[in-house]
């Protein structure tokens, strides 16, 4: 079996942390406990390119246990937790390409080696999997990384084809990935169909604002130990994950200050209580700044200029441009690593600004990622959604599907329900009541 993990000397740590992830994921139990049984994904090929975490494990372990035959890649450099590699290389003889703080050319080698895998379904974290596919079976050579190019140029046209015709589907787990397929089906080259598990509502309400609220918290923590109390923390970007942030910030008693630029969020953080003004502004007040908008130099060369001596910078947004950090080297006179994480540069102004984790998303890099119990919610998406491709294989357009409701309720319902939560349901009256329009007072 091919693999590319650090260590396999490592594999028994990784067990015992995936055991303590799955205990916190009781809804993704229930449905590997059903596959188990009823092996919806026999014979079903999956390339996977995901945060290598303990959750993940347990979400792989779902697929096999429902018969698909798995292989798994890293969808960021530094996310890898190498005992769970181990662990999945070998104890569940699942073909894993990933090693933490692996280069770019690595990183993409590794997602060739998922392609290899010849899958019939996809499953992303920032759609890097489909979108190097497509540059594949379109020959859009400039695109690849040049190990990528190099083989991809060695197959035929139509081993190319052929690569992204055996593809029944896709999911897709975070909302820069589905930003990015729904510009590929707009320029209509998706090929295929992918589904949105990021819109699900037991996704993004929980895992992007509860997940990444906590546990960036926790990964500035964990690579800074500065105190939040008293400090001014400014997040950039007032979405679901920013959301999250502002309000655990706020919870360990700092005072937030929110960046937008869409009217409606920035009028929405206003009345959650936080201060809200341009990043120019902000830059001379924060004492901590993180990112978390998906989109690309937020925090730029004259707002790093403004920065207070001892800033500290990070992101937690899904790939590492939010922070110019090309901008940040031409301003800077010299850097030293001060500490796993964090990183200083001394800039021609003379202050110090502090990056963290390189700008890559802080909470995977130095912390653990989302904890298991959203992460139960967002991979029981993952596995039903995967299923549902499965059983509707012909009839669904090469376009981006939302997750069928039913499955975002059952799962919600499951939820509450290992929670021991019961809710109340609709009377008939009430049924009535809210489904015509005839009556009035
Ligand atoms: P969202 O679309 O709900 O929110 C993004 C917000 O950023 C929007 O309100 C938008 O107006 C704002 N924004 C865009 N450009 C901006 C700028 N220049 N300055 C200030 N604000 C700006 O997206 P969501 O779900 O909050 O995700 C944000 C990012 O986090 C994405 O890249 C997503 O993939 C990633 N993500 C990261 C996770 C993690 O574990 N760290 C988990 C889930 C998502």
């Amino acid at each position: 079996m091919d693999y590319d993990v650090r260590d396999l000397t490592l594999a028994e740590k990784g067990r015992l942390r995936m055991e303590w992830a799955e205990m916190a994921m009781p809804v993704l139990r229930r449905i590997r406990d059903r596959f188990e049984e009823e092996k919806p994904l026999r014979a079903v090929r999956i390339s996977a390119c995901l945060h290598v975490t303990t959750e993940t494990a347990v979400l792989v372990n779902t697929l096999v246990a429902g018969g698909a035959e798995v292989a798994l890649c890293a969808s960021n450099p530094l996310s890898t937790q190498d005992d769970v590699a181990a662990f999945l290389v070998k104890d569940l003889r699942v073909p894993v390409f990933a090693i933490k703080g692996e280069d770019s050319e690595t990183y993409y080698r590794h997602i060739q080696k998922a392609l290899a895998f010849s899958p019939h379904l996809t499953m992303d974290d920032g759609a890097d999997l489909v979108s190097s596919l497509h540059f594949i079976a379109f020959g859009k050579w400039e695109e690849l990384s040049p190990g990528v190019r190099q083989w991809a140029r060695g197959l035929s046209s139509e081993e190319r084809e052929r690569m992204v015709r055996q593809v029944v589907g896709g999911t897709e787990e975070t909302t820069t990935g589905v930003i990015r397929l729904r510009s590929m089906e707009k320029t209509g080259i998706l090929q295929f169909p992918v589904i949105a598990v990021n819109d699900a509502e037991t996704k993004h309400f929980f895992d992007n604002r509860y997940g990444t609220g906590q546990s960036t918290v926790d990964g500035i923590i964990r690579a800074t130990n500065r105190l939040l109390a008293g400090s001014v923390f400014v997040v950039s970007g007032y979405g679901w994950c920013g959301k999250g942030l502002a309000l655990r910030a706020a919870g360990m008693g700092a005072n937030v200050i929110v960046t937008e630029v869409n009217p409606l969020r920035a009028l929405e953080a206003v009345m959650d209580g936080y201060r809200v003004m341009p990043m120019e502004r902000a830059a001379e007040e924060g004492d901590i700044f993180c990112t978390v908008s998906g989109d690309c130099r937020v925090v730029r060369k004259e707002h790093f200029l403004k920065m207070k001596d001892g800033a500290i910078v990070a992101n937690s947004g899904h790939f590492n441009v939010e922070l110019d950090l090309e901008g940040l080297a031409a301003i800077t006179a010299s850097r030293k690593r001060i500490r796993d994480y964090v990183e200083e540069h001394r800039l021609i102004n003379g202050r110090r600004v502090y990056v963290l984790a390189e700008g890559r998303l802080i909470n995977l890099a130095s912390a653990e990622g989302h904890p298991s119990s959203v992460m139960d919610m967002s991979f029981a998406n993952q596995a039903l959604s995967v299923e549902y491709l499965v059983r509707n294989r012909d009839g669904l357009s090469r376009k981006v599907h939302p997750v069928p409701s039913e499955i975002d309720r059952e799962i919600a319902r499951m939820k509450l329900a290992s929670m021991g939560i019961e809710i109340d349901h609709l009377t008939e009256e009430q049924e009535r009541y809210l489904a015509s329009w005839e009556q009035g007072t």
